[in-house]
């Protein structure tokens, strides 16, 4: 994706090719790539852990549901409030620079004793209880996040926490701000091909911690929140899931990353004296690194064309959808995207002032509010995207409830 100039401009035919062959999902339930089409049947059941239940015990029926609907939404915030008269007192900023540039006033940063296992939780208990579900009728607990508090993942303690005794599996899925629309898209494929019933999606991220507090290009964006989202198995008639599209490109990774880096103090160990470089150096993950402009851009360029294609697989159009709800990175992304879509203003779903870019719980953060205060409403179709860092972006068509 980069020209010979390095300047980052993916196309329209090179992210053709790239993401080749296109994988997609039907509504029939039909996992489909490249022309063929196949019904997949596969057991869930797990031998060896302690507690489990035996593949005969699984309540996960080895059925191919046709559809997925969503039933349940629920979010959590940290208590601390940074406005961004606050972020004035510690770098060179202001209100009016911050809310101009991106339409962030205030985000919430964990401290103190939040944690963001605890915001995880408290989202899933939510949507659990919106959804008039059981911690022990999950099937799955997908927890999407790029920070997890263990490095090994956060679902298995979502789990625990929630006192799922009998739920087969949780595991996490890595995709920045873009990881709640793809454990969305792995629920349904779960659920349509796996013979799983209720998914639990989770987005939670905490990248308060991973940001450069002196820098104030990236410091004024990020945020910290939970959301989740139950997703059920149902007939085909009230599938919720009627498309998605789904891209990534290394090649623009280097835009927005917080890679690993060697603990320079190491140095000073002495080694053994026998092997160069051994024993490796502890490493730990450096702050949030962006260039603002280029992922700007590539969001502007991408988002609309991945809706576009979403709804054309949807057999729907701009016009027909009730809300767009882009992940929420900056009111200008949102601004530009709903233009270009010529979705007006006021079927726009957008609580970034509040929260800032909570990165994979933003979209579920901004779905449970809008479904809380009535106006997305049973049957309304959702246009959503997320995007961000790897590079990652992707879309879905949903009918909420
Ligand atoms: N306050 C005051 N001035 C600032 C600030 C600030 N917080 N930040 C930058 N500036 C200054 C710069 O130093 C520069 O000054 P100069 O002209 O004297 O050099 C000037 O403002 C312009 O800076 P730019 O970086 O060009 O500002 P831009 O208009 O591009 O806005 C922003 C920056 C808000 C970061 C924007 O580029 C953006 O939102 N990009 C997208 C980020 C994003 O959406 N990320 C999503 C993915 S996140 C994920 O996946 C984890």
């Amino acid at each position: 994706m980069a020209n010979t100039s390095g300047f980052f401009t993916p196309s329209v035919p090179s992210l053709r090719r790239k993401i080749q062959p296109p994988i997609g999902i039907s509504r029939s339930g039909f996992c489909f790539s490249e022309g063929s089409c196949r019904r997949v049947v596969c057991s869930s059941g797990i031998e060896g852990a302690e507690k489990h239940v035996s593949p005969s015990e699984s309540r996960v029926s080895k059925l191919v549901s046709k559809g997925c609907k969503l039933v349940g939404c629920g979010s959590a915030v940290p208590t601390l409030s940074v406005s961004n008269d606050d972020l004035a007192r510690i770098v060179d900023t202001s209100d009016e620079w911050i809310s101009v540039r991106t339409g962030i006033r205030n985000r919430r940063v964990i401290s103190g004793k939040d944690s963001l296992r605890n915001l995880a939780v408290e989202a899933a208990r939510k949507a659990l209880e919106m959804a008039d579900v059981d911690p022990n009728d999950l099937d799955l607990i997908l927890m999407c996040t790029s920070t997890p508090e263990d490095l090994f993942g956060g679902a298995p303690q979502v789990q625990r926490d929630l006192g799922c005794t009998k739920t087969p599996l949780a595991y996490d899925i890595t995709a920045a701000c873009s990881g709640f629309v793809l454990g969305l898209v792995s629920a349904a494929c779960h659920i349509r091909g796996g013979g799983f019933r209720n998914v639990l999606v989770i987005g939670a991220d905490g990248l308060s911690r991973f940001v450069d507090w002196s820098d104030r290009g990236t410091c004024i964006l990020f945020g910290d929140a939970a959301g989740a989202l139950l997703v059920q198995a149902c007939d085909a008639e009230e599938d919720g899931l009627l498309s998605f599209d789904l891209h990534s490109d290394g090649e623009g990774g280097r835009h927005l990353s917080a890679s690993i880096k060697d603990n320079e103090a190491d140095d000073l160990l002495s080694s053994n004296g026998s092997l160069l470089d051994f024993p490796p150096k502890r490493s730990s993950y450096s702050c949030i690194q962006m260039n603002g402009k280029e992922v700007f851009r590539f969001a502007v360029r991408c988002v609309p064309q991945s809706i576009e294609s979403a709804l054309e697989k949807a057999g729907l159009t701009a016009s027909s959808i009730d809300w767009l709800l882009l992940h929420q990175a900056n009111q200008r992304i949102i601004d530009a995207v709903a233009t270009r879509l010529e979705v007006p203003q006021e079927q726009v779903i957008s609580n970034l002032a509040n929260y800032g870019n909570t990165s994979a719980a933003s979209i579920p953060l901004a779905l449970d509010e809008a479904v809380r205060s009535g106006k997305v409403k049973p049957g309304h179709t959702i246009a959503t995207a997320g995007f961000g860092a790897g590079l990652t972006w992707g879309s879905a068509i949903i009918r909420w409830g």
